[in-house]
Order: C-alpha cells, then structure tokens, then sequence
C-alpha cells in the first residue's frame, strides 16, 4: 500500500533543486510506502517562486514560511535556506508537528543546535540532516568495509575539501548567492559549510572525535557586502586545516580551503587500517580504492573497485552492473531511507541529534584556531 507525504519546500536555490529532483524520482526506483508529494515551495520572491513549482511540479507556493507551517497539508517541512534560518523555522515546525528534513550545518553553532535537538525530541516528530554524502554509494561501500573488520584497527583518517571560488578579492559577501561569505548568514565559512561533511562522514566511519588543534585564515580580510553597499570586515575563515584524535585511538588530519587553485569541489578521504585501506575522491564518486595487504604478496596493490554492481549499497535500485550514478542520487538515496524509516517507525539518520555531534566538533576547531591550543570537544 501506498500513501502521499506531502512536502513543503523552504528555499529553491542549490540545494532546493537538488531535493526537489529527489523527491520527484524517489518513488519511480525505490520501493516505499510513503510518496512524497510536492505540496508547496515557500520564497521570498512570488513569482520566482511560481516559476520554480511550475518547473519541478509543485502544487502550490508561499512567500511566508510561517504560514507555510500553519497548513494542515503540509506533513514534512524541509530547510533549504542560508544556516542563520535554520534553527528558527526548525523549532516552529516542530512545535507545529511537522516531520523535518534540515540542510546542514544543523545551525549556526552547537547551542543553536541543541535547541532544536531539544525541540524536536519533545514535538516526537522525525527530523533529519542533509549529510547527504553518507549515502554516495561508495561511501556506503566504505562504511560496510569498515564495519565488517577488513580494515582491523584504523590508524589514521584523513579528508580534504578542497575549493576555488572565492579567490577574488572583487567577490562581494552577503545576499543571494553570497550568503556563504558573510558570518550572520553563515555562522562561519569552510568549518561550516564544507569540514562539516568531512566531519560527519569521519565520525559515521570512525566514530567519535575528542579533541582537535586547529588552524584558520580568512585571506581577504574585506569584501563588500551586498546588503549594506559598505566594505565590511569579513568574519568567515576561508581556509582550515586540524588535527584530531579519534576517540577510537586513530589520528585525523582535516582540511578545507575556498583557495586552493584548480579545484571545484574535491572532497577526498583516505583511511589506513592494519589490515587494509580505502580512499574515496568526490570528482570519481563511483569508485572506491581498496588496499588489501593479504593479498598475496606479488599481486597487492591498490584496486579501484566500481562501485555498480547490484550487491552494492543501493545500486541494484538503479541501472544494469557497469553503470554509474551521480551526485544527485545521494539525495535520492537519503529520501528514500528516511521514508523507508518512517514506515518502519524508526527514521534514519543522521538526526538532530547526531548532527549536534557535527556542530560540536565544528564549534571546538574553531575555538582552537582562536586560542591556539588543543580543546576538547563538546
Ligand atoms: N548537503 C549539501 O551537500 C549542501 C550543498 C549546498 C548547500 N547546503 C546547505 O543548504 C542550505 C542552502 O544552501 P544553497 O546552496 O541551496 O543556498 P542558495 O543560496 O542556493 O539557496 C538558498 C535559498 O534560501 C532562500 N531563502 C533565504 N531566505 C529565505 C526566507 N526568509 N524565506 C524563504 N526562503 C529564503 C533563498 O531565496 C534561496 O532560494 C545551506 O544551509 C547550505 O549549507 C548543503
């Protein structure tokens, strides 16, 4: 049997298109219960609004997420806007009821978080954080790897994210499309927005981290900002770089910039076990590196697994063994789950909750860049 679930979208930008076209597909790959509906977009802007339901087939448009949150038709609210929105439209939909899906980070740091933890525990509604990377399929196939015991105990755990794009020093901060750049929407800049996907893949894989030494730099130390025509202080850090220890005895080096040259969007990570390694690329997202060292000894060396046969996580959903899937399918792949959950009366992850997790580890790199000592996390 199959039932609707009706969705009302907040924000249409990036990440709006990207849910959209997961919700849209869901249903025609993966068996479940629950259908999602595109019930209503909620923006700003009307007519940009009505241009985008038109385009993805959305019933029906807001311009107030308030009065979004106040239809009784609306059973699943996600958060597609800049981090500042998140925590206050999160705590109103769940005092209304409503079933959450938030875009990450959970918030502008972990108190915020915690205050929405707090709310959606005590509304009872399912909520979860787009950390939408966990379910490339590879990364999955990581997480398999890993739980079965091949790797034996894991040494060392090491990611990077690397980026270009705001190398110019012209590039004004704030607004549509700047939000990233400016601290009051963004709560801080690569830590944020791109270590904390490192950050939940690391402690999903490797489990928890305890504490970390940090360093950061924001390069550009003024831009001008959209919203006030003034050149203002830039307040985001544009590049960091930490060591952590795991609470599982392994080491982690992390690193994010917004200033390495040549790269668009390279999330790498690499993890050496005892017995075995694997490394992941973002640019090759279909395939996984694997390291045995039981091999027999003339034949070890690293094999490139392509991660599209059907006994791999997700795959036998999708195409023939062979042929590979995109960076859209994660998203898919998390709607799935979580609906799948929800039938099942036990929502996937990660939740609030284990977003905090994130936050914290977020908030304790940035406290160590600014004092310049270990701390711990949480
Ligand atoms: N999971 C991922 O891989 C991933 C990737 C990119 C962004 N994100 C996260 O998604 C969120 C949105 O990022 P994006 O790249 O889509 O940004 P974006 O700038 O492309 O879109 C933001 C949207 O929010 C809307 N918005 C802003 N204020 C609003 C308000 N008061 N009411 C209604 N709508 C409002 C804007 O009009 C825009 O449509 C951020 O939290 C970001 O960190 C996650």
């Amino acid at each position: 049997m199959t039932r609707p679930y009706n969705i009302g979208m907040i924000g249409y930008g990036f990440m709006g298109r990207a849910h959209s076209n997961a919700y849209a597909n869901v249903a025609h790959y993966f068996d479940i219960e629950y259908q999602p509906v595109l019930k209503a977009v909620c923006a700003r802007d009307g007519e940009k609004a009505k241009a985008f339901a038109a385009k993805w087939g959305y019933e029906s448009v807001e311009t107030d997420w308030k009065k979004l949150l106040t239809r009784k038709d609306i059973d699943a609210v996600d958060i597609c806007t800049p981090n500042n929105l998140h925590k206050e439209i999160a705590i109103a939909a769940a005092q209304a009821g409503k079933a959450i899906l938030c875009e990450k980070p959970l918030a502008m740091n972990a108190a915020e978080g915690e205050e929405m933890c707090q709310a959606v525990e005590k509304a009872g509604v399912a909520n979860i954080v787009w950390y939408n990377y966990r379910r490339v399929p590879a990364v999955t196939f990581a997480k398999q790897i890993i739980d079965s015991g091949k790797l034996g105990k894991i040494f060392h755990y090491r990611a990077n994210f690397l980026q270009d794009w705001t190398i110019s020093a012209d590039l004004p901060q704030g607004g549509q499309g700047l939000w990233r750049l400016d601290v009051a929407a963004a709560g801080s800049g690569v830590t944020g927005d791109l270590l904390a996907h490192c950050i939940d893949t690391a402690i999903w894989l490797n489990g928890g981290i305890g504490s970390v030494s940090a360093m950061t730099e924001t390069f550009i130390k003024e831009r001008k900002h959209n919203l006030t025509g003034k050149v203002e202080k830039v307040g985001i850090d544009d590049a960091c770089a930490f060591l952590c220890r795991f609470t599982n005895g392994s080491l982690g080096l992390f690193e994010s910039t917004r200033y390495a040259r040549g790269h668009k969007a390279l999330y790498t990570l690499e993890i050496n076990g005892e017995k075995a390694s694997i490394k992941w690329d973002l640019h090759d997202l279909h395939r996984l590196s694997y390291f045995d060292h039981r091999d027999e000894g003339p034949y070890r060396g690293w094999r490139s697994i392509h991660v599209t046969d059907g006994d791999h996580p997700y795959m036998g959903k999708w195409w023939v063994p062979g042929l590979a899937v995109g960076y859209e399918t994660s998203f898919v792949h998390q709607v799935a789950d979580f609906l799948g959950g929800l039938a099942k009366g036990k929502p996937a992850g990660p939740t609030f909750r284990d977003a905090l997790e994130t936050q914290k580890i977020c908030d304790a790199v940035l406290a160590s860049a600014k004092s310049g000592a270990w701390t711990k996390v949480g």
